[in-house]
């Protein structure tokens, strides 16, 4: 397992879990340290009791560089490094490329290379001559925050390889899963992966753009979603109206398959429209929050509730609440905030660990992280704190009742308020 991120490192504890023997590789020393202690710096339940239970059962270990990964019994090497979008929009992919570059003449024949990382379409075939061994595509659902479960419970197992024989063995290494498995051509198992994950934004765009809507006609966006839901062919599933969507996966993947689409000369216009309505919705909570400032923000004291990019991470990679943020920050407001499992210092703003402390003289309190614990806040004392009293709810996840209670105004999208 080449990488070591919640997508390794999920895989490769999981997979000793399943009983397999696998080598983690990290290039990053000091993590590579970390895990042998059984220290894991990512926040995914169950993930470090996994890793202990596999290191303690032998079958689990942790190496310094790929090619100390790598032995003459290899069956499959998993790539798991990032790919992250270039300055083109297209996907990065120096870190698959060099990791293959250094392990290229250490793979035993016979084994397989299969990418977990999202690249391309076309990049398991295009690579191939730079190992001398199949390259199988094996795409990864997991949500960050659910990594492991996930994992355990898949929807599917999608492999892909122009040698399907290939893709069989690393289909069968999720064998003890019992998922429906399709094993597909390289470039089709690559794809899965792009339009599933741009279908769900392009969903989440839509259903933010049908909260705005809901706002200006005077519908309940909560109960339209429940009545659109109930259509087995819409789902119940991710039609949660909140701050735009976000993380290490949806900006990158839409972004990387609109490049494709151009590259090819299609106009994908549903995709473009919906990567362009989340940077609408992001500007659309900015501008709520300067009205709940009495239409400036240069000066005001705005306390932020939720940084990371959703509930049950740390994770701030293309957080929306980050980016809102900075807009409040450049426009000049002062910011406290706090997240529940995000500490240290970010620019621009003072971060602190007590969520009473970032309400604190704040003309207005913005929720941009569905945390459960900002539900039960005591809304009397965040009133008592706070020098204005409104309260912009960008996640639909506080009781408006009980805020009115406390003498504040809650602000949802979509809601009647
Ligand atoms: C996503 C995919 O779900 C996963 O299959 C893929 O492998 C990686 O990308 P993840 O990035 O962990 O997983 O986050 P996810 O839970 O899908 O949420 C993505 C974004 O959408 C977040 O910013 C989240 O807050 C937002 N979201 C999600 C909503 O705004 N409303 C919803 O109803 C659901």
């Amino acid at each position: 397992m080449v990488g070591t991120g919640y997508v390794g490192l999920t895989t490769g504890a999981c997979l000793a879990a399943l009983g397999h023997r696998v080598v983690c590789a990290d290039i990053d020393p000091a993590k590579v340290g970390r895990l042998r202690d059984g220290r894991v710096d990512i926040l995914e339940p169950g993930l470090d009791e996994l890793v202990r239970r596999g290191t303690a059962a032998g079958n689990l270990e942790f190496v310094l560089g790929a090619a100390n990964a790598v032995s003459p019994d290899t069956d499959v090497v998993f790539l798991c490094v990032p790919t992250p979008m270039g300055a083109d929009g297209s996907a990065d992919l120096r870190a698959v490329e060099s990791v293959l570059e250094e392990i290229g003449e250490l793979l035993p024949a016979g084994c397989a290379v299969a990418t977990k990382s999202t690249v391309p379409v076309g990049t398991a075939d295009r690579l191939r001559h730079m190992v001398g061994v199949p390259i199988v595509s094996n795409p990864e659902f997991l949500r960050e925050g659910s990594a492991v479960d996930d994992f355990l419970h898949p929807d599917r197992i999608v492999v892909g390889s122009s040698d399907r024989e290939a893709a069989q063995r690393v289909a069968d290494l999720y064998a003890a899963l019992q998922a429906p498995t399709l094993v597909l051509d390289a470039a089709s198992a690559e794809m899965v992966k792009y339009a599933a994950n741009c279908f769900l934004a392009v969903k989440l765009s839509y259903v933010n753009a049908i909260a705005q809507l809901c706002d200006r006609v005077g519908a309940d966006v909560r109960e339209v979603t429940e009545g659109m839901g109930l259509d087995p062919r819409i789902g119940r599933s991710f039609l949660k109206p909140g701050p735009g969507w976000g993380g290490s996966c949806l900006p990158k993947d839409t972004t990387a398959l609109l490049h494709v689409a151009d590259s090819v000369g299609l106009d994908f216009a549903v995709l473009r429209s919906a990567i362009e309505q989340n940077a609408r919705q992001q500007q659309d909570v900015v501008d709520r929050i300067r009205q709940a400032c009495d239409g400036t923000i240069r000066g005001a004291r705005i306390g932020l509730l939720g940084l990371a990019f959703k509930a049950g991470t740390n994770d701030l990679r293309d957080s929306p609440a980050l980016r809102i943020a900075d807009a409040l920050i450049a426009e000049g407001a002062e910011i406290t905030a706090h997240d529940p499992a995000i500490t240290g210092e970010l620019p621009g703003m003072r971060l602190v660990d007590d969520p009473y402390e970032a309400v604190k003289g704040a003309i207005a309190v913005v929720v941009l992280t569905e945390w459960p614990e900002f539900r039960t806040l005591d809304w009397s004392r965040v009133a008592e704190l706070m020098d204005g009293f409104t309260v912009v709810d960008t996640r639909d996840l506080l009781d408006g009742a009980d805020l009115g209670e406390a003498g504040l105004r809650w602000k949802a999208i979509g809601r009647p308020c």
